[in-house]
């Protein structure tokens, strides 16, 4: 049976996605999966043709519920804990304990891992926070982590993860923190709640002003799905939210230099660091 949407559309609501998120979608690759997130959500909304749907996308849909489905149909939330573990370990030997002497010390340091997915990264950050154990106790640090995707921010909030996702966790960590359950593991009592998930879109100004300033921003393996020019909008959002001295870490395929110009970039350790 033919799709709701012709490849000639595809260009139409690339467009749009790519305007909204800054997500690139190439038809080769991804025209097999929107197509047939359209038909199904057309049965949903009852309506017959690509136009009427696109119609409602854009603008029937003052709650936002369209554009949600939209991306949490096509976002890509891979991930899992302790993923490019050099850069948590960085995150509390280095950066942490140089933040806690420049910063004021009646405030907490903040940290954002933007985006988060499902939560491994937020919470990775914590686990080496807690297991590191100095820093904790005579600094309040706060974590908030953020995705366009509501899905994998609820999953995040349940904090109940595969024996995939988890696999890198050394054993004796995992045992502490985490509780096995009959079809994998769930985030023990003591760190449930200790990560602030928010959906948010990186791109929605007023959302990322809401969030505050934050003393390191970790953002990794997203900025691969945008261009150039979005690259850009990310960074320069990223500088503007963070206080001055903060860090910015990106994924091992992803590299600032070649995006802007305005951060000092360090090596720390095997990890490449960006300060503002
Ligand atoms: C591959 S995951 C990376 C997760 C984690 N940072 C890691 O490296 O393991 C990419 C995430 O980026 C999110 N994303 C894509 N565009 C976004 C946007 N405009 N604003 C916020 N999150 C976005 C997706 O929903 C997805 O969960």
């Amino acid at each position: 049976m033919a799709h709701l949407l012709s490849t000639e559309n595809f260009e139409k609501i690339g467009e749009f996605i790519y305007r909204k998120s800054g997500i690139h979608l190439e038809k080769e690759k991804h025209y097999d999966k929107l197509a047939k997130y359209i038909d199904k959500r057309a049965v949903e909304l009852e309506v017959d043709n690509f136009r009427k749907y696109f119609f409602k996308l854009r603008f029937d849909d003052k709650d936002g519920i369209e554009f949600q489905e939209l991306m949490n149909a096509v976002t890509v939330n891979e991930t899992y804990f302790f993923r490019e573990k050099d850069q948590f370990e960085v995150l509390v030997e280095s950066i942490l304990p140089d933040l806690d002497k420049i910063m004021p010390k009646n405030r907490p340091l903040r940290i954002l891992s933007s985006p988060c997915s499902t939560g491994e990264e937020p919470y990775s950050m914590i686990l080496h926070i807690v297991e590191e154990g100095e820093l904790i106790e005579r600094r309040d640090v706060e974590v908030v982590g953020i995705d366009i995707d509501s899905t994998v921010i609820e999953k995040a909030q349940k904090a109940r993860y595969t024996e995939r996702s988890v696999h890198a966790i050394p054993k004796d960590i995992l045992g502490r923190w985490f509780v096995k359950k009959n079809l994998g593991y769930q985030l023990g009592d003591d760190l449930m709640g200790t990560v602030d998930f928010q959906v948010a879109n990186i791109f929605d100004k007023q959302m990322m002003r809401k969030l505050g300033k934050f003393d390191v921003i970790f953002s990794r393996n997203m900025l691969i799905y945008f261009d150039d020019a979005s690259r850009k909008e990310v960074a320069m959002t990223f500088y503007d939210m963070l206080n001055p001295g903060g860090y910015v870490l990106l994924g091992h395929a992803e590299y600032m230099s070649r995006i802007v110009s305005v951060f000092n970039a360090k090596k720390m350790g095997r990890t490449l660091v960006y300060q503002k």
